[in-house]
């Protein structure tokens, strides 16, 4: 990578940030697209609005927020795209003629790690564990789709009837039922796709797993933790015979969805495979 005065700046704000593999799949992708372009780092404690200012002023032309930020940033944004609109909250900022405008492309990765698979959602009984930031961008775009039901299941109650009251007020023709952690009151044999949100399993605590799988039939696996890669979850999954995903295809996706929103134009599905290959040599090798 040659820096020099043409070189475009883009960013990720957000703390902690120490975790982060963005640099990783932005700076990889530039490099395979000869793209003069660097994605960089800002782990920042405080004082958003005035870093959000300094991304003007220095001519950043887009960055991506994460946690704690993806709510807070939108009160200093000049408008929304309606994924960010719907879903209350922002991961992707495109600075266009000094105006800053926020986009979500969580939902988009999701969506496009699934079509990659050939997962269909319509006629669908779906259930999703957690009720945090990642379920209320999943389940929004679960809900896009003609899909049969949906569950949500989850250890807090009032984050669950919160986030299934939004959701009703976005999408009202649509059963969303809640559910406690233990599954009770679940036909378990109905439901084809369980996608887990919540970070029961990730990395320090992989040897836990936020339901019993016991009871499922012939069931699609999703786990958006990638990391570990299999996840407890993913492994009694896999041990009974059900299809398995990890998160690390959102996770890849979701980036390329920002860079698609940048540069205008569509990544192609070659520069895609080669980076989920590059990502998991990545991963694998550290
Ligand atoms: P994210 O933005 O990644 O979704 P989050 O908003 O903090 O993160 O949400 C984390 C989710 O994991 C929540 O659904 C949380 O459940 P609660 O609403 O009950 O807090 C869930 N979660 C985290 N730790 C958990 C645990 N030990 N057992 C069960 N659920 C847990």
């Amino acid at each position: 990578m040659k820096i020099n005065y043409k070189t475009e700046k883009y960013a990720l704000i957000g703390y902690p940030l120490s975790k982060t593999l963005s640099p990783f799949i932005h700076n990889t992708f530039y490099e395979k697209n000869n793209l003069n372009n660097i994605y960089l780092t800002f782990e920042i404690e405080s004082n958003l609005d005035k870093h959000i200012d300094a991304m003007k002023v220095l001519g950043v032309k887009g960055f991506n927020v994460t946690v704690p930020y993806k709510k807070e940033v939108i009160k200093y944004l000049d408008g929304l795209d309606s994924s960010a609109e719907k879903i209350g909250a922002v991961n992707t900022v495109k600075v266009l003629d000094n105006k800053l405008i926020g986009f979500n492309t969580d939902g988009l990765g999701f969506m496009k790690s699934l079509e990659r698979k050939d997962i269909r959602l319509k006629n669908k009984n779906i259930l999703v564990i957690g009720a945090g930031g990642a379920s209320n961008s999943i389940c929004t775009s679960i809900l896009e789709n003609e899909i049969n039901r949906l569950y949500i299941a989850n250890r807090n109650e009032d984050n669950l009837n919160s986030l299934i009251n939004k959701l009703e007020g976005n999408f009202i023709s649509k059963e969303i039922l809640p559910l406690s952690l233990d599954l009770r009151g679940l036909d378990k044999s109905s439901i084809d796709i369980i996608i887990n949100t919540s970070s029961v399993g990730m990395y320090p605590n992989n040897g836990i797993s936020p339901i019993d799988l016991n009871g499922f039939k012939d069931v699609f696996l999703y786990d958006i933790i990638y990391k570990p890669l299999e996840t407890k979850f993913l492994k009694e999954g896999r041990m009974k015979g059900f299809k398995c995903l990890n998160g690390l295809e959102m996770l890849l996706y979701q980036a390329l969805e920002s860079q698609e929103i940048w540069l205008d134009e569509l990544v192609s599905l070659e520069v895609e495979r080669e980076l989920l290959e590059d990502l998991y040599s990545h991963i694998e090798g550290k």
